[in-house]
């Protein structure tokens, strides 16, 4: 699993498309390409696939990039009905929206559906009976989960140490949400973290500490955050329309945060600054 050294000397960055502006996205995903960003986040719930599709599209026609190049993602939605049928019908719907014939990682978006918790578990393996099948058929290149915590992975440990144990886990994380213990977990598994919001929807840009350590290396705050993330192992998967600010993070590799300045940004942790995007408590996962 070669995700973290796959672009050599470049920033191991992501950029996400959830909430970018529909008229302007595929100048936006253009500008990315452009930029250097190889790995772009896509899920079925965003309803953008055929946008970012249609941009990507337009950058391998004009000979500005190459398929192999790219690492494609999206996500399945666990909604109910759902299951072994639904993956495959959610999956092949992802794959026509992007005009794509392989994705690069295929995740389960999130661990527990409404209502479903008495029953995940079962429903997960079901899902990822078909997540390996369209693997074994070379249509998706890495499985993975996003917000799964350790109990919500352990209906897999069978297929510890396979191919079809997962590559990736994508999770909320920036230094006001760190999630240490989850990360080394998933670490010794051989998961590769990628972390969603790592400005905190650019909460953390006001954040003290951030604009000291901004000062001090002369650096902007987005770049200490995305930095911090690099030098923690975790793919960040960042997002904006401002060029600048796109510009801004992808150029946040060539200078290091010395070990004592990594420490004081781990005592800025906290349990709680996140995203209360679940329709159960989501403290209850952590
Ligand atoms: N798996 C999940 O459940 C999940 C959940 C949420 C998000 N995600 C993924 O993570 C991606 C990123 O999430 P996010 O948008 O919350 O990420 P973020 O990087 O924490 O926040 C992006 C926000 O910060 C601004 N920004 C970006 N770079 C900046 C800079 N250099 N200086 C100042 N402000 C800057 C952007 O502005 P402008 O846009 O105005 O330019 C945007 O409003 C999503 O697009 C999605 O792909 C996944």
């Amino acid at each position: 699993m070669s995700l973290i050294t796959k672009w050599g000397g470049r920033p191991k960055i992501g950029f996400g498309t959830f909430g970018l502006n529909a008229d302007s996205m595929e100048d936006t995903i253009q500008t990315a390409v452009r930029l250097g960003y190889r790995l772009f986040d896509t899920a079925a719930d965003y309803h953008n696939e055929h946008l970012l599709g249609k941009a990507i599209h337009h950058c391998m026609d004009t000979g500005m990039i190459k398929r192999e190049e790219l690492f494609i993602q999206t996500k399945y939605y666990p909604v109910s009905p759902y299951g072994y049928e639904d993956a495959y019908k959610q999956f092949k719907k992802s794959l026509e929206q992007l005009g794509l014939d392989y994705i690069d990682a295929y995740l389960i978006h999130k661990p527990i559906p409404q209502y479903s918790e008495n029953t995940y578990r079962m429903e997960n393996k079901e899902v990822w009976r078909a997540f390996k099948e369209l693997k074994e058929q070379g249509k998706i290149r890495y499985l993975g989960v996003s917000n799964f915590c350790e109990r919500h992975i352990d209906f897999l440990e069978e297929e510890r140490n396979s191919a079809f144990f997962p590559a990736i886990n994508q999770l909320e994380i920036h230094p006001s949400f760190q999630q240490k213990g989850l990360r080394e977990w998933c670490g010794e598994r051989g998961i590769v973290i990628e972390g969603w919001s790592p400005l905190n929807r650019g909460k953390m840009l006001n954040h003290p500490l951030i604009n000291e350590l901004a000062e001090k290396y002369g650096k902007t705050p987005a770049q200490i955050c995305i930095s911090w993330s690099v030098q923690n192992d975790v793919i960040p998967i960042t997002s904006a329309e401002n060029e600048n600010w796109m510009r801004e993070s992808m150029e946040s590799s060539d200078f290091h945060l010395e070990e004592e300045d990594m420490k004081r940004l781990q005592g800025i942790n906290s349990s709680d600054d996140h995203w209360d995007i679940w329709l159960y408590k989501r403290r209850d996962m952590y």
